[in-house]
């Protein structure tokens, strides 16, 4: 399958004054397909060859092709946390949420600003919601993602220097300020009753990185020469492990079929 860039859902220069054209165009045009182009490179004729985005981010083993591919999904859902028409306060069940689970959006803003501001080099912060309700609020180094780690995603921040330099050079905290004024707080509800509703696709995703399998493979290929000596047996596993995915009550979001062709 090939991994195709997704179309921006708004214009190249509609996030102006807080995200100019120049920046999109280099960071939506050439970061972001470079992802893509390297890692169609990566899976030809590897057991990753007809997995949708979010199934390699969530089967492969560290390296190149789980940095590829979460970096390009990664950056699917960061375009989509932004809007034109964003900015603003949350409006129910989320913002219900924000308010339990960090006493106000205020808190919240502090809270999420800390982690950006303090996370060193290159990554992505988000707000996220585990297996028990709870919101919460971390970073990801380079290129990972929650979806490995078992944590539904509902807002990321970019902070690799590409997402803000022809704006603000090194001004991290600047680019925040702007992000604030164009976050898409519809789409952060929609991936929120989405996650409260399909509980266990959230759980499958715990499921697979518990898998004894999973934990052998992780263990013995950090690179491809490690997935090529499992060959049969790693795909084995994949078909397992996407199987668990496959029943209606673990059907793929919609709002997550980023990057790729049809299945
Ligand atoms: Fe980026």
């Amino acid at each position: 399958m090939l991994h195709k860039l997704e179309k921006l859902p708004y214009d190249m220069d509609a996030l102006r004054p807080f995200i100019s054209k120049e920046t999109l165009l280099v960071h939506y045009g050439k970061h972001h397909r470079n992802n893509l182009d390297k890692l169609n490179e990566l899976i030809k004729g590897t057991v990753f060859e007809n997995l949708l985005l979010d199934q390699i981010v969530l089967t492969a083993p560290s390296g190149a092709i789980f940095n590829n591919a979460a970096q390009a999904w990664n950056h699917s859902f960061y375009w989509k946390c932004l809007s034109p028409a964003g900015g603003g306060v949350p409006r129910g069940a989320i913002a219900s949420a924000i308010q339990r689970d960090f006493g106000s959006f205020g808190a919240f803003k502090i809270e999420y600003a800390r982690k950006a501001l303090s996370t060193f080099g290159s990554g992505w912060i988000w707000l996220t919601l585990d297996d028990s309700g709870n919101l919460g609020i971390s970073s990801t180094q380079n290129a990972d993602s929650p979806l490995a780690r078992g944590v539904t995603p509902l807002l990321v921040l970019d902070i690799w220097e590409h997402a803000y330099y022809l704006d603000h050079q090194n001004n991290r905290a600047k680019y925040l300020e702007s992000f604030w004024h164009i976050v898409n707080w519809d789409f952060v509800a929609e991936n929120y009753a989405l996650a409260l509703s399909e509980r266990p696709f959230r759980i499958a995703h715990v499921r697979l990185k518990q898998a004894p399998e999973y934990a052998a493979r992780e263990a013995a290929a950090h690179d491809m020469s490690g997935i090529e000596k499992l060959g049969s047996g790693a795909a084995a596993v994949l078909r397992r492990a996407t199987s668990w995915r496959s029943p209606t009550a673990m059907r793929p979001r919609r709002s997550w079929a980023f990057g790729g062709g049809a299945p």
